[in-house]
């Protein structure tokens, strides 16, 4: 099979080419405002995706997702985009419809056979979550670029936001991170065959399950970890709502090999933003390392759910969670009163 040579291209996973937050809240902050009643989830706290309410009983939950190659193999990257882009629909509660795709292709420079291949990875992804792509757009571009537009929807009372975490809440995340560091490795070439088979097989595992054991147990809120990593998506679910957290950091999940990545400097530019954007919120006890520090704040492709769990809850959201075979099944702290919306990290 024709690979995609991610060596050879300007970009890549983690390079950086993801607009910071710090960036995007400028450019959103002299838009005009959103004034639409219909909008039940708006930019406001830049939650997963948008809602809009189209009777009494139902909204309809919208995506939108593309990036660069992160892997040579052309299927797996069409089935880690779609995988990531459809996330965000889980990670609201919804329930995807269908989708249309986004295309950015050199035709002239790479044999369209791994063209092709993308887009047979998309589609048996999306199979796979129980939708069918069914059009898209493409342009001629120097850079690849896949990605999905993903229409769900969602019953009013079922929708699961960002901004509603509450103190006495659990923590618990459904995919172990470090999917960027690896993906850095393997466009310096340096990840072992292992390490590129397990990321793949993480960041394109569906967050379906999981989602779907989450409405079943009645959870409020959830937000799934991608670009801004572990630590930007926890803080971003805490200032929409208005609170803190304590986590144990033994007890979130770590994919094999990422220390030893980080170790030999494959750090992506992401991932630093991100822990730039997010430090002066956390309190880290002293023993913890600045490879830890990366490796928490790392910039996720296609990560799993963290979910904020109510106490009565959380016995029956562990089991469904098991049940439905999530990748892990971690408690990793929980929700505390906190204006300033920290985080303690022992
Ligand atoms: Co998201
Ligand atoms: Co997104």
């Amino acid at each position: 099979m024709k690979k995609i040579k991610l060596t050879s291209l300007s970009h890549g996973s983690g390079c950086g080419c993801k607009m910071t937050r710090k960036d995007l809240a400028i450019v959103l902050s002299h838009l005009p405002k959103i004034a639409d009643p219909n909008i039940i989830v708006g930019t406001a706290t830049a939650d997963d995706a948008a809602v809009y309410k189209i009777d009494d009983k139902r909204a309809i939950v919208q995506t939108v997702d593309f990036f660069t190659p992160i892997v040579d193999d052309p299927y797996a990257y069409g089935q880690i985009s779609a995988a990531n882009s459809i996330s965000d629909i889980y990670a609201m509660g919804g329930r995807p419809l269908f989708a249309l795709s986004i295309i950015a292709f050199p035709i002239k420079t790479l044999p369209a056979s791994i063209l092709e291949e993308i887009v047979k990875g998309g589609i048996d992804k999306a199979k796979e979550a129980g939708i069918e792509i069914i059009g898209g757009h493409s342009i001629d571009d120097p850079e690849p670029k896949y990605g999905l537009t993903v229409t769900g929807v969602v019953e009013l009372d079922k929708v699961v936001r960002n901004d509603m975490a509450r103190p006495g809440d659990a923590l618990i995340l459904t995919k172990p991170i470090g999917t960027g560091i690896i993906s850095k490795a393997i466009k310096s070439g340096k990840a072992s065959e292992e390490d590129i088979t397990e990321v793949i097989r993480v960041m394109s595992f569906l967050n379906k399950g999981a989602s779907e054991a989450m409405v079943e147990a009645g959870i409020k809120a959830a937000t799934d970890i991608t670009g801004f990593g572990f630590l930007g998506h926890l803080y971003g679910m805490l200032k929409a709502s208005g609170v803190g957290a304590r986590l144990v950091l033994s007890s979130i999940p770590i994919l094999h090999g990422v220390m030893g990545y980080v170790k030999k400097g494959h750090i992506p530019g992401g991932t630093k933003n991100n822990l730039d954007y997010v430090k002066e919120k956390i309190i880290w006890k002293d023993s913890i390392t600045d490879e830890t520090k990366y490796i928490l704040a790392d910039a996720q492709t296609s990560g799993g759910l963290l979910i904020s769990c109510q106490k009565d809850k959380k016995e029956r959201l562990i089991t469904l969670l098991s049940n439905a075979n999530c990748l892990a099944v971690s408690e990793i702290g929980e929700v505390v009163e906190d204006k300033e919306n920290r985080i303690w990290i022992s």
